[in-house]
C-alpha cells in the first residue's frame, strides 16, 4: 500500500519555517509564552479589604487626638488608609499643628496601639467582609496561591481572630518589611516567598499607596472601593461580594494560564 505522506496544510508552519520577521515557529512560540501573564499568585492587603478595621484605627486615633487637644475626622482619618502606624502619627501630627521628639512619638504611637489592639481582639470571623471567604476558597481550588501584603504589624493577631491564617501561603506585614507602600517591598517579597513573578501576581488594595506599591512592583491590581479615588488599578470593585474568578478574568483581559493542578 502506498504511504501517504502527511504534508502541511497551507498556511501551516513547519517548526523551522521562519515568519516574516526572520522569527522560526518554535522561538515565536516561546516568546509569545514569555509575555503572558499567567495568574499564579493573589496578594490581599488587609485593612479594608478582607476586614474593616478603619473603624477601629479611627476611634483610636481620634482618642489620642483628644488627649493632645485637636479634633480628628473621619474625612482625617482617609489620609491614613495604608500609611504605616508611624507615618500615621505623623500626619495626625501635622493636623494638629504639634511637634514632639522621637521617643515621644514612640510613646504616643504604643498608647494608639494597645487602645487598637483591645478592639481587634475582640474580632471574629464575622467581621470578615462579604464574598472574601468564597472567592478564597475559589483561588485554592484553582491551584493559585495566596499571600497577604500588609503593612499592619498586627496582621497576624487579626488573620488569627477572624481564623483566616490557614488560608495563606505567605503572610508579609508590617514585622517583615522595611519600607512603607508605595514602596513595593511588602508585594515583592510576598511574591519571593510565594516563588512567584511579579508579573504572575495580582494585587487588591484598597488604599491609593498600595495601588501604587502594586504598580512599582510590576504586578496587576484590582482596587476595592471607589473607582474616582482608586484610578490607578487595573479595575475596581466595590468589595468581594459575587466576585469570581471569571469576572477576575474577563477584567484582566488576560489570556489565562493557570497554575499545575488548576482546574481551568
Ligand atoms: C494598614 C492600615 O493596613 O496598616 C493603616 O491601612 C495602619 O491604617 C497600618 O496605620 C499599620 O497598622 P498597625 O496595625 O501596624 O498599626
Ligand atoms: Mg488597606
Amino acid at each position: 500500500m502506498k504511504k501517504v505522506e502527511s504534508r502541511p496544510r497551507e498556511n501551516e508552519k513547519k517548526s523551522d519555517e521562519l515568519f516574516s520577521d526572520g522569527t522560526a515557529l518554535t522561538l515565536k512560540i516561546e516568546l509569545i509564552k514569555r509575555n503572558v501573564k499567567k495568574i499564579e499568585a493573589c496578594i490581599f492587603d488587609l485593612d479594608g479589604v478582607i476586614v474593616d478595621t478603619a473603624k477601629y484605627h479611627f476611634i483610636a486615633w481620634k482618642a489620642l487626638a483628644e488627649e493632645l487637644g485637636f479634633e480628628f475626622t473621619l474625612e482625617n482619618n482617609e489620609r491614613l488608609k495604608g500609611v504605616s502606624r508611624m507615618a500615621s502619627l505623623e500626619i495626625l501630627l501635622e493636623i494638629g499643628g504639634l511637634q514632639f521628639s522621637e521617643p515621644e512619638k514612640r510613646t504616643m504611637a504604643e498608647k494608639k496601639n494597645t487602645l487598637y489592639v483591645t478592639y481587634i481582639e475582640e474580632m471574629t470571623p464575622e467581621e470578615i467582609l462579604p464574598g472574601v471567604p468564597e472567592f478564597l476558597q475559589e483561588l485554592k481550588n484553582n491551584g493559585i496561591k495566596i499571600a497577604l501584603g500588609s503593612a499592619s504589624k498586627n496582621s497576624p493577631m487579626i488573620l488569627e481572630r477572624i481564623q483566616l491564617t490557614e488560608m495563606f501561603d505567605a503572610v508579609v506585614d508590617g514585622n517583615s518589611i522595611t519600607e512603607a507602600k508605595p514602596n513595593p517591598e511588602v508585594f515583592l517579597k510576598g511574591a519571593e516567598w510565594l516563588s512567584v513573578l511579579p508579573e504572575n501576581c495580582v494585587v487588591f488594595e484598597d488604599a491609593i499607596a498600595g495601588i501604587e506599591a502594586a504598580r512599582n512592583a510590576g504586578m496587576r491590581c484590582v482596587g476595592i472601593g471607589e473607582p474616582e479615588t482608586l484610578g490607578m488599578a487595573d479595575f475596581v470593585i466595590p468589595g468581594f461580594d459575587g466576585f469570581t474568578l471569571e469576572k477576575l478574568k474577563k477584567e484582566l483581559q488576560a489570556p489565562f494560564l493557570f497554575p499545575r493542578g488548576g482546574k481551568d
